[in-house]
């Protein structure tokens, strides 16, 4: 069945790909978006794809959000501030947009009439925190542990991997799942679990279906080269098309779940199109964990620069260790499974961001900020 999307953010780089994938198969789109600076640039203008309907706004904006709901039946909703560092430090902002904003959302869906039957909401790995290892100290077989994030104490030791919270022994990365423990470790994700609860409760109250699809790092073409504070391959590729240096955070062994951008739209897209009421929360990775030393290795073959990327031993209060996702409810759920490999994805990254023009490199600067508030070290 047709669908009438409203796609808050979707100008930005998920919201774009889904937008591009919904008009293909037929559904009708408007998006939401107040093209913030940090990430489309300064005077940014927006060319809304064909037949697609852009609304310049905001989502703290209760008029806005009221001009936009006409005609909806489904709302994917996808704007926020998106930087695990920054949000240390950006605390009221992150909350007023993304949780005030969720609110905003949900009061009005309460307060006014309207025909909207589901909200899937993009929520990510982080509400996780270190997600879930094995302790193969307390049992051999292997117990399942879920490890506190890691205090500035400990990350000021270089102590890098968690420890287990049972017997204080070494524990492995292990698949996390929807059903783990929740252990935010800094305020973005605390404001991605907020945003979860609110999308439960709220759609449970007033009788919408509703998903929640817990992303991965996604990567991929269209992720904004301008946004020091997050997305480790744009912020790279930039780097390394102005002849920078690569810093490594720790120790390089940090792992990351990478999914291309096209695979999360799909997802997205297919949870919009499930006619079932509730479509349940789900991870939406690759499955895989890869080391970030190994990820910007590769990211230089893929550029053919000869930078050697640097490990530096610092360490941004807020970073998780590792996680990777558990995708089984995806593939059970939505009957997908994401196709397109880390390498197979770098390659059309590469390819899009040299056909971009070289943007300024402000990593430092967003360093330094962490710096003077001793969330660095
Ligand atoms: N990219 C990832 O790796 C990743 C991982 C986990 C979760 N997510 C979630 O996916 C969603 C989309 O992320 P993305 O990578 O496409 O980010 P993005 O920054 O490219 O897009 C976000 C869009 O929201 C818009 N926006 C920001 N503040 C707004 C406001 N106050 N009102 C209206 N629009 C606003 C921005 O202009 C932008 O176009 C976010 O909710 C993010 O938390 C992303």
């Amino acid at each position: 069945m047709k669908k009438n999307l409203l796609i808050t953010g979707g100008a930005g780089f998920i919201g774009s790909h889904l937008t591009n994938f919904a008009r293909e198969a037929g559904h009708s789109v408007r998006i939401l978006d107040n093209l913030s600076p940090q990430i489309h640039g300064a005077d940014a203008v927006f060319h809304a794809p064909e037949g697609v309907e852009f609304v310049r706004g905001d989502i703290t904006s209760r008029d806005n959000i009221e001009a936009c709901l006409e005609g909806i039946d489904t709302i994917v909703h996808l704007a926020a501030e998106t930087g695990t560092g920054q949000s240390m430090y950006q605390i009221q902002h992150y909350y007023d947009v993304n949780v005030q904003g969720t609110a905003l959302l949900f009061d009005i869906l309460a307060n006014q009439p309207h025909g909207v039957s589901k909200v899937i909401l993009a929520s990510s790995r982080s509400v996780y925190g270190e997600g879930a290892y094995l302790c193969h100290n307390c049992d051999t077989e292997g117990a399942r542990r879920f490890p506190s994030p890691r205090s500035p104490k400990q990350l000021a030791a270089h102590v890098w991997e968690p420890v287990c919270p049972v017997c204080n022994g070494p524990v492995s990365a292990t698949a996390t799942r929807e059903d783990d423990g929740l252990a935010p470790a800094s305020i973005y994700a605390a404001s991605k679990l907020a945003q979860e609860d609110l999308v439960k409760v709220g759609c449970t109250a007033l009788g919408m279906g509703y998903a929640i699809l817990r992303f991965q790092n996604v990567f991929g073409e269209g992720q904004s080269l301008n946004n020091p504070y997050t997305g480790i391959l744009s912020i790279f590729s930039t780097r390394i098309r102005l002849g920078l240096p690569l810093p490594i955070f720790e120790d390089g062994a940090e792992t990351r779940d990478f999914v291309h951008v096209e695979d999360v739209a799909k997802a997205v897209l297919r949870s919009a199109e499930q006619e079932s009421f509730v479509s349940g929360t789900m991870n939406v990775g690759m499955g895989n964990p890869t080391p970030i030393m190994e990820v910007a290795r590769l990211l230089c073959q893929s550029m053919d620069s000869p930078i050697e990327p640097h490990v530096t031993a610092q360490y941004r209060v807020g970073d998780i260790r590792h996680n990777y996702a558990d995708i089984g409810n995806l593939e059970k759920n939505l009957l997908f499974t994401p196709a397109i490999s880390l390498e197979a994805g770098l390659k059309r990254f590469c390819e899009w961001v040299a056909s971009q023009p070289i943007p300024q490199d402000y990593l430092d600067k967003a360093n330094a900020e962490l710096k003077e508030r001793n969330l660095m070290g």
